[in-house]
């Protein structure tokens, strides 16, 4: 076993937003090393963190090796692999296989990657286990805003009876400013597409796609499901119409995307002004409902490079206090 002092080593797997917010938030913590980040062109091994997210803002390869990222999960010796590539909501790859083979090579997982989880949460948790190593994925649900850990540690005196929350900020930034400003759909989805926030393939979000991957997350960790996307019953906030936006204020409401853990469903909810899941622009907000503590909201940002990273992070240091 590695003693407390010894550099804890991870790869970045995926050099998006969400990878380069890792490589930029683990420069903070010495006992850190980042040994490999691939991205879809190559391989770094080796990185220098500064000159790789100076090579990327500029549009340059960032490859210094022949290898890929399957390579580096396999035979780089590391602690952690950070899967951060973009969700695949149809096979969940090539997310599903680069987490499989790490758990298989018994690296500890951190992944904001929605897609294995959706689509093999239980294998993948059961591989987790039985190869004694962890797999943490706080991220990929209300990116900053603790939810997933909160359940796990802090309320695990608690049982949880429900849980039902606003899950994806490009839609509350859409509804929020079509509302607020009576601005026009497509603008306001393009603005949430600049700043970054949208998925790749934004009709993920705006379809519910990115909000029901959530909600089976959720329930598979929470409620001991085993649900897939097949079983969450979607509608989107695609053909929500500014009348039915204003209406909605006029009588003391807004209009937000409501996942519902419990009952598998997202669906645009009416909510009370005045109600705590009432969050403006980007924030994610979730109502969790335990048998003890009674009804629990968290708020915080639900998307964004940093704010991704920051959840990331946690889970990193958390299994790297967990070694010894
Ligand atoms: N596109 C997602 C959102 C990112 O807007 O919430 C975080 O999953």
């Amino acid at each position: 076993m590695q003693n407390s002092t010894s550099v804890f080593k991870l790869s970045i797997i995926g050099f998006g937003a969400v990878g380069q917010g890792v490589a930029k938030v683990v420069q903070n913590v010495p006992q850190l090393k980042v040994v490999a980040i691939a991205d879809s062109k190559g391989v770094a091994l080796m990185p220098d963190l500064e000159d790789v997210l100076a090579r990327k803002r500029a549009g340059q390869p960032i490859a210094n090796s022949d290898l890929t990222a399957l390579d580096v999960i396999r035979t780089v010796e590391h602690d952690v692999v950070v899967e951060v590539t973009p969700t695949n909501i149809d096979d969940g790859e090539p997310g599903l296989t680069h987490v499989r083979e790490a758990l298989k090579n018994k690296r500890n997982v951190v992944t904001s990657n929605k897609g294995p989880l959706v689509a093999a949460f239980s294998e993948l948790t059961h591989l987790a286990r039985t190869q004694g190593v962890a797999l943490r994925y706080e991220a990929t649900v209300g990116g900053a805003m603790p939810i997933i850990n909160l359940i796990r540690d802090t309320l695990a005196g608690a049982r949880v009876l429900g849980i039902r929350g606003v899950l994806n900020g490009t839609c509350n930034y859409i509804l929020t400013r079509m509302a607020e400003e009576a601005l026009d759909y497509d603008q306001v989805l393009s603005e949430a597409q600049d700043m970054g926030i949208a998925e790749a393939d934004p009709t993920y979000d705006v379809t519910g796609i990115d909000t029901a991957c959530k909600v089976v997350i959720l329930a598979n960790a929470f409620f001991d499901r085993n649900a897939t996307f097949a079983d969450v019953n979607v509608t989107g906030i695609d053909r929500i119409t500014q009348d039915a936006l204003q209406l909605a204020r006029q009588r003391g409401f807004v209009v937000k995307l409501i996942g519902d853990v419990q009952e598998l469903t997202v669906s645009p909810k009416l909510i009370p002004l005045r109600h705590p899941l009432n969050v403006s622009g980007t924030l994610n907000a979730a109502s969790i409902l335990t048998d003890t503590a009674g009804e629990i909201t968290v708020a915080g940002k639900g998307a964004g490079s940093i704010e991704t990273a920051s959840a990331i992070l946690s889970d990193v240091l958390s299994i790297m206090r967990s070694r010894d």
